[in-house]
């Protein structure tokens, strides 16, 4: 199956699970997400950043050519135009979380960008593996290891959190109980 705005067969086309989106938001405790406008350009009403964040702008296709009207990106971006999507949100001077594939930060273009827009970013790194799921609820085990990119125009330094997912998502849980 070929995506239907890259061309690329399949690899664009993985959603993002919601325990993963449950991490970002929170981070709601050092970001006020209720203050942000919150985009999420590669996301429809089936993403879990939706469901999380239902008032973020969202079911477009243009954010790469169009000039929106936000303070943070949140999303899982296509894997063919990361780097472009990562270079946008820097243009634009903007803060984002972002999933994205370890060896893409530890990459040549990635060191390039750094140099050129002068930007500091937090990288949260789950101990699990992040298993991407397909529209019919199948998983996707990638052979790589993703984190969740956090860029922020106020961070001065660069930071490494090293976490344990499921360990976060029982704490998550226990507190929306209580
Ligand atoms: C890695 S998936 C992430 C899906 C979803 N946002 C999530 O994580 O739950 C990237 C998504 O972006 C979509 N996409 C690709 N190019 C796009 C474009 N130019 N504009 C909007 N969406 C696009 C793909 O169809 C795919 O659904």
């Amino acid at each position: 199956m070929k995506n239907f705005f890259t061309g690329n067969i399949m690899s664009d086309e993985w959603y993002t699970p919601l325990n993963v989106v449950k991490f970002i938001e929170c981070l709601s405790n050092i970001i006020d997400f209720k203050k942000q406008k919150i985009i999420c350009p590669y996301d429809t009403n089936k993403s879990n950043f939706v469901k999380i964040f239902p008032n973020s702008i969202y079911n477009i296709t243009d954010f790469l050519e169009k000039d929106y009207d936000y303070d943070i990106c949140i999303t899982n971006p296509p894997f063919s135009i990361k780097y472009q999507v990562l270079e946008k949100i820097l243009k634009d001077n903007k803060n984002a979380i972002l999933i994205f594939p370890e060896t893409a930060i530890f990459s040549v273009t990635f060191y390039n960008l750094i140099k050129k827009y002068n930007f500091y970013y937090r990288i949260y790194s789950p101990k699990q593996r992040i298993y991407f799921y397909d529209e019919k609820g199948n998983q996707n085990r990638p052979n790589f290891h993703s984190v969740i990119l956090q860029i922020d125009k106020y961070f001065n330094y660069n930071s490494i959190i090293h976490f344990d997912l499921d360990e976060k998502i029982k704490e998550i849980n226990n507190y929306e109980q209580k």
